[in-house]
């Protein structure tokens, strides 16, 4: 008598029998190097500030950003996201170029946290990017500049966004990363860098980044001033075609990363990207994820640690070479 099976030829449970067998076979794998940490930097503040909807994460002071650099840099992470959170905001965001910006001090410390872990291990440490945009420094809150009739004004904001991109570079970024969804915002910043002889500045654009309600926690994470939408710049959730043609956008400006964003909800867009970019590919796990995950597992919903590796695994399967995640630490510590 023959078992029902028999005259199956190939069983795929045979390679999932064993942890061993499963690990060998395993086509994806975190590694601390692929995940970039976003932080946070306030100017005036002296302790940091928790962020209620992010909990576990932090609005730094320069000290502490030191320190958590610091963390994610003896973790192996790859790289570390800055964003600033200035003391004064005014129409135009004048606290994003200045030399003493907050964003700019940030990434002077940042960089100064590097050298002294890469002085202590002789390891490499994370690369150090900043966000490029307006909307932390303005008190309206939109990513640019506004015209006359309150729409924002692209061209005025590409002016913005490449002094911005000096000051960045001037003050140690390893990447800028203009997440505006201004049009022409990597070939103006580009130009920018170029002249100011920041040719070695790389830019990691914010290519497909769509309207989403899942930056809601970061909005407090920023204590942003916004009040309506960003609908009139970034794009539909609805699109996928248009996210492949802002990458491809973004590709013929010359940027040497392009990013999809949010990841969970844009799996399909990142593969797309993935497809076809000859650079490395980036997604962003954006403060929402990051925020439903933390409360589910708050309440004992969800097994944490399991939910947070098969989120960002699930992410790098969709074709991220790089992933943005706010747990890109405690990862990189679970999985040394
Ligand atoms: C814009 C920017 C935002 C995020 C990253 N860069 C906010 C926005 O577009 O509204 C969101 C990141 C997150 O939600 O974790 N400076």
């Amino acid at each position: 008598m023959s078992s029902p099976t028999s005259g199956i030829v190939y069983r795929p449970r045979r390679l999932r029998t064993t942890p061993r067998m499963r690990r060998l076979v395993a086509e994806h794998r975190l590694h601390a190097a692929d995940l970039v940490l976003p932080l946070f930097v306030k100017e005036g503040i002296d302790a940091p500030a928790p962020i209620a909807s992010m909990p576990g994460q932090v609005q730094h002071t320069e000290a502490s950003l030191r320190d958590a650099v610091a963390e994610a840099a003896r973790a192996g992470v790859g790289g570390v996201m800055l964003f600033g959170i200035p003391a004064e905001r005014d129409a135009t965001g004048t606290a994003g170029d200045g030399p003493d910006g907050i964003l700019q001090r940030g990434l002077r410390v940042a960089r100064e946290a590097v050298a002294a872990v890469e002085g202590e291990t002789g390891a490499p440490g994370p690369v150090v990017m900043a966000d490029t945009c307006l909307d932390e420094f303005t008190d309206h809150g939109h990513c640019g500049v506004l015209a006359d009739d309150g729409t924002v004004d692209n061209d005025a904001t590409l002016e913005r966004y490449a002094t911005m991109a000096v000051a960045q570079a001037r003050a140690g970024a390893d990447v800028v990363s203009p997440s505006g969804m201004m049009d022409g915002q990597v070939a103006v910043i580009r130009d920018a860098l170029d002249d100011a002889g920041f040719a070695d500045v790389s830019v990691l654009a914010y290519s497909a980044k769509y309207a989403s309600a899942f930056y809601g926690p970061f909005r407090d994470a920023v204590d942003s001033a916004l009040q309506g939408d960003r609908r009139t710049y970034q794009m539909d959730a609805a699109n996928s075609r248009e996210g492949l043609r802002e990458a491809d956008l973004d590709l013929a400006e010359g940027a040497d990363m392009v990013m999809v964003k949010p990841a969970g909800t844009s799996l399909d867009v990142l593969r797309g990207v993935a497809d076809r970019s000859d650079v490395p590919v980036a997604a962003y796990q954006v403060s929402g994820e990051y925020a439903m995950i933390e409360a589910a597992a708050a309440n004992g919903w969800i097994d944490r640690r399991a939910a947070v590796l098969e989120s960002v695994l699930a992410i790098k399967r969709a074709g991220a070479d790089v992933v943005l995640t706010y747990w890109a630490t405690e990862i990189a510590e679970w999985i040394k």
